[in-house]
């Protein structure tokens, strides 16, 4: 895969910035994300206390009616519909980025794609039920978006592979191809940049193999690229300190019993370790 153009992530903590010591919560950007339906409201949860804990200035939720209490930090924002989102979020002109598309569920179509159709020029990441629907739709993933897949939600888009290696190359072409950034998730997440560059995570373990890690990953890559760091800095910033933390979960509460919200509460110590 890649023509070379392969590498391992390393020296991580050169891609940190060093906000001012001025830095007030305007200055540090403004995070939305959209997620969550009628039984699966959690995912929009640990979104939400991951981007919290991303390091942007103001954390804002939109969700369906049933979005239940988040934390007190995260503005929230609720549908007119109880089991869904129907309508399309407006966007304050003050948002950084957005991360759409956790526990989303199918029935969020109509509103996801008059969503991608008012976008703007900020960075976009698209997870989980966002992707189901755009494996539909292929026509409809903007250009530069950012999608977290893990491998069964890419198969849906580029088809099945028979081995990662297969899976791996599909992503490769799909990312020149739309111009998109492709994160493909697993023991060994790999980042396909639409030039063809290609990185390898190195943190991470088999504890974080639970429902809800997955979620985590994008409220902190939204945080992270609401503050403005570039691309090609905040995907593999946000990918490496979200194995960190669990590497760490797992070091303190063994690789059983961790859970994904464990990564949450290592996310503080996978941040100074790197600073
Ligand atoms: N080693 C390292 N990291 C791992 C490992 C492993 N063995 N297993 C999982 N991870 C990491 C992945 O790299 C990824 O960041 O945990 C995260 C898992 O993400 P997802 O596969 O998206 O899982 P999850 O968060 O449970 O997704 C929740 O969203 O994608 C939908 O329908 C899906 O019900 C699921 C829901
Ligand atoms: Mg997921």
């Amino acid at each position: 895969v890649g023509d070379g153009n392969y590498q391992y992530l390393a020296d991580v903590h050169l891609l940190l910035n060093q906000p001012s010591r001025f830095a007030h919560k305007g200055t540090l950007g403004q995070a939305l994300l959209v997620g969550g339906s009628k039984g699966m409201t959690g995912a929009i949860d640990l979104a939400t206390k991951a981007a919290l804990r991303g390091g942007c200035g103001i954390v804002k939720v939109y969700g369906p009616g049933c979005t239940p209490d988040l934390p007190s930090e995260a503005l929230v924002q609720r549908d007119i519909n109880l089991e869904y989102i129907k309508q399309t979020p407006t966007i304050d002109a003050k948002t950084t980025a957005i991360g759409i598309g956790m526990g989303m569920s199918h029935n969020g179509q109509e509103a996801l794609l008059e969503f991608l159709s008012v976008l703007p020029p900020i960075p976009l990441v698209l997870d989980a039920d966002a992707l189901n629907i755009l494996a539909k739709h292929p026509e409809k993933i903007p250009t530069g978006a950012i999608l977290t897949p893990h491998p069964k939600e890419l198969d849906r888009i580029v088809g099945t592979s028979k081995s990662s290696f297969e899976r791996w190359e599909k992503a490769e072409k799909l990312a020149k191809k739309k111009g998109i950034y492709l994160i493909v998730k697993g023991a060994n997440t790999h980042i396909f940049f639409p030039d063809g560059k290609i990185l390898v995570n190195s943190s991470g373990n088999y504890g974080m193999a639970k429902g809800g890690s997955g979620d985590i990953l994008t409220g902190l890559l939204t945080a992270i690229l609401a503050q403005g760091y570039p691309i090609e800095k905040a995907l593999p910033l946000g990918v490496y300190l979200h194995g960190l933390a669990g590497d760490i979960a797992a070091e303190t509460l063994g690789h059983d019993a961790m859970n994904a919200g464990d990564i949450l509460t290592f996310l503080p110590d996978a941040w100074k370790l790197l600073r």
